[in-house]
C-alpha cells in the first residue's frame, strides 16, 4: 500500500467530530496535533492496568519501568541516537530547556559567547538569556533574511569566534515553516569547539530526524506536536551529558540519563509517546515501502519511522504548495515564508500570512466561527515576529496543515477566507 489518507484519517477518532453538524477543520497543528485511538490506548491501559511509580519492587511498577524504558528505546529510533541512554524525559522542551541552559552552566565562563537567532520560538531564547544574564556571557544575535525568510550562506560566520561556546538553532520555525540546515551550522560551531543546542519541536513532525548525521550535540522534541501526548524529551550526547552538573534531589540517581529527570514522571505521557512513535513506524512499515532503501543501515522500527517521515514530508509539500498559492490568489494577502513551488523542501507545511488592514485576531475568529481552527499572533515566536515588522500589528495568521489534514480541508480554509476577507475588509 502508497501512502492512503482515507486509512490515516481512520486512526484519529477526532477527525470525524463535527459541532452543530459543522465537520472540525484542525489547522492549528502547530500548536499541537490529534491523537491517533492507539495512542488513547496506550496511555488508559497504563493507568488502568499498570498504574505504579517506578523502580519498586513489585509487578505493577516493573511494568511501569518498562514504560520508561520502551520510549527511551522508541526515541533513540525517531532520532536515530547511539543509545537510549542519551534520552532524557521531562515535561516539555521549554522545561527541559531551562533544565538544561542549569545543568550546562558550570562549562562556561563570564564573557563567553552564546549565538542565538532571530528564527526561534522563545522557549529557545529565553533559557539562553536568563543563562546570559546569570553567568555574565555575551549574546551574539543572527538575523535572518526577511526577502528569503532564510539565513544567508554567511550569516554564521559573522558571529562565530573562538570565544563562542554554545550556538541555539531551531530545525524548523513554528511561524514561517523554514527548515534551516542545522547540519552546516553544527558542523560551523563544531570547528570552532562551540555546542549546538536544535530545538526541533517543529521539526519532528514533519521531517526524518537523525542527530548522528546532524553532528549536534542537544536536541529537544515535544510529544504533542507528533500526534502523541504532552512529553518533553531531550536528546544530548552522551560523553557530554556525563560532563554536565545535574540539578537534581540527593536520593535520584547520578547516573544519565535519569540524573537530569526531576520528580516523578508521566508515565502516561510515556506510554502515550511510544504509541505515537509506533504509528509513524505503521506508516512507515505499510504504506512507506518506496522510502526504506533509503535507509539500509536501520532496523526494524527504526527504519520504518524514517521511511514514514520522508513518506509524509512528500505528501505535506503537495499541502503546502496548494495552501500557499490560494492564498496568494486572495486579494491583500502576504504570505511571510518561502512560497516558491520548487522549494517546498526548505519548509515545513506551517504557513504564516497578514492581510492588508485586517487583524489576524479577526481572521482567525471568523474562521474559528466556521470551524476551521487557526492561530493568530506571535505564537511566542516574538523575535521572528518583530524580524519580519508584524509584530505591533498583530503578528500573523498561522495556517498549519499536517499529514492527517486533506487537500479538501485547506479547500474549506482557502473558500472560508475569501468570503471572509471582502467583507472584513469593508467593516
Ligand atoms: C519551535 C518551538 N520550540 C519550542 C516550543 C515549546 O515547546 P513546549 O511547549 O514543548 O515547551 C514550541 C511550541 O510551540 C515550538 O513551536
Amino acid at each position: 500500500m502508497t501512502f492512503d489518507l482515507d486509512t490515516i484519517r481512520g486512526k484519529f477518532p477526532a477527525l470525524t467530530l463535527t459541532d452543530n453538524g459543522i465537520p472540525r477543520v484542525y489547522l492549528d497543528n502547530p500548536a499541537g496535533t490529534q491523537v491517533p485511538q492507539s495512542v488513547v490506548d496506550a496511555m488508559s491501559r497504563h493507568m488502568l492496568e499498570t498504574n505504579a511509580n517506578v523502580e519498586g519492587p513489585f509487578g505493577n511498577s516493573a511494568s511501569a519501568t518498562a514504560i520508561v524504558t520502551e520510549l527511551r528505546h522508541a526515541m533513540a529510533d525517531l532520532l536515530n541516537a547511539a543509545s537510549p541512554n542519551e534520552i532524557i524525559f521531562g515535561q516539555n522542551m521549554t522545561t527541559l530547556t531551562m533544565h538544561l541552559s542549569r545543568s550546562i552552566s558550570h562549562l562556561l565562563r563570564p564573557g563567553d559567547e552564546i549565538v542565538l537567532t532571530r528564527m526561534e520560538h522563545d522557549g529557545n531564547i529565553s533559557p539562553w538569556l536568563l543563562m546570559a544574564r546569570d553567568l555574565d556571557l555575551k549574546v551574539r544575535w543572527v538575523p535572518f533574511n526577511t526577502e528569503t525568510y532564510q539565513f544567508d550562506d554567511d550569516a554564521f560566520d559573522d558571529v562565530l569566534s573562538e570565544k563562542t561556546k554554545l550556538v541555539c538553532i531551531g530545525a524548523a520555525n513554528n511561524l514561517i515553516g523554514t527548515i534551516n540546515d542545522v547540519k552546516s551550522i553544527a558542523g560551523k560551531a563544531k570547528a570552532i569547539g562551540a555546542m549546538t543546542f536544535v530545538d526541533a519541536v517543529q521539526s519532528t513532525p514533519h521531517v526524518s530526524i537523525d542527530v548522528q548525521d546532524l553532528g549536534c550535540d542537544f536536541l529537544a522534541c515535544s510529544a504533542y506536536k507528533f500526534c502523541g501526548p504532552h512529553q518533553g524529551i531531550l536528546w544530548g550526547r552522551h560523553d557530554l551529558l556525563e560532563r554536565l552538573d545535574p540539578y537534581k534531589v540527593r536520593p535520584a540517581t547520578d547516573e544519565v540519563p535519569g540524573c537530569f529527570e526531576t520528580g516523578t514522571p508521566s508515565i502516561e505521557g510515556m506510554a502515550g509517546t511510544t504509541a505515537a512513535v509506533d504509528y509513524f513506524a505503521w506508516i512507515g512499515e505499510t504504506m512507506a515501502g518506496d522510502y526504506q532503501g533509503r535507509y539500509p543501515a536501520f532496523e526494524g522500527r527504526r527504519k520504518y519511522v524514517h521511511a514514514a517521515m520522508d513518506c509524509l514530508f512528500g505528501y505535506e509539500a503537495t499541502l503546502a504548495s496548494h495552501l500557499i498559492n490560494g492564498l496568494q490568489q486572495l486579494a491583500g494577502v502576504q504570505v511571510h515564508g518561502i512560497t516558491d513551488p520548487d522549494a517546498m523542501d526548505r519548509r515545513v507545511p506551517t504557513v504564516a500570512f497578514t492581510v492588508d488592514g485586517i487583524s489576524p485576531e479577526l481572521i482567525a475568529t471568523e474562521l474559528g466561527a466556521r470551524n476551521i481552527f487557526v492561530w493568530f499572533g506571535d505564537n511566542y515566536a516574538i523575535e521572528v515576529s518583530r524580524h519580519m515588522g508584524v509584530f505591533d500589528s498583530g503578528g500573523v495568521v498561522r495556517v498549519g496543515p499536517v499529514h492527517y489534514n486533506s487537500k479538501a480541508e485547506v479547500d474549506l480554509a482557502l473558500n472560508a477566507l475569501s468570503d471572509i476577507l471582502p467583507s472584513a475588509a469593508v467593516a
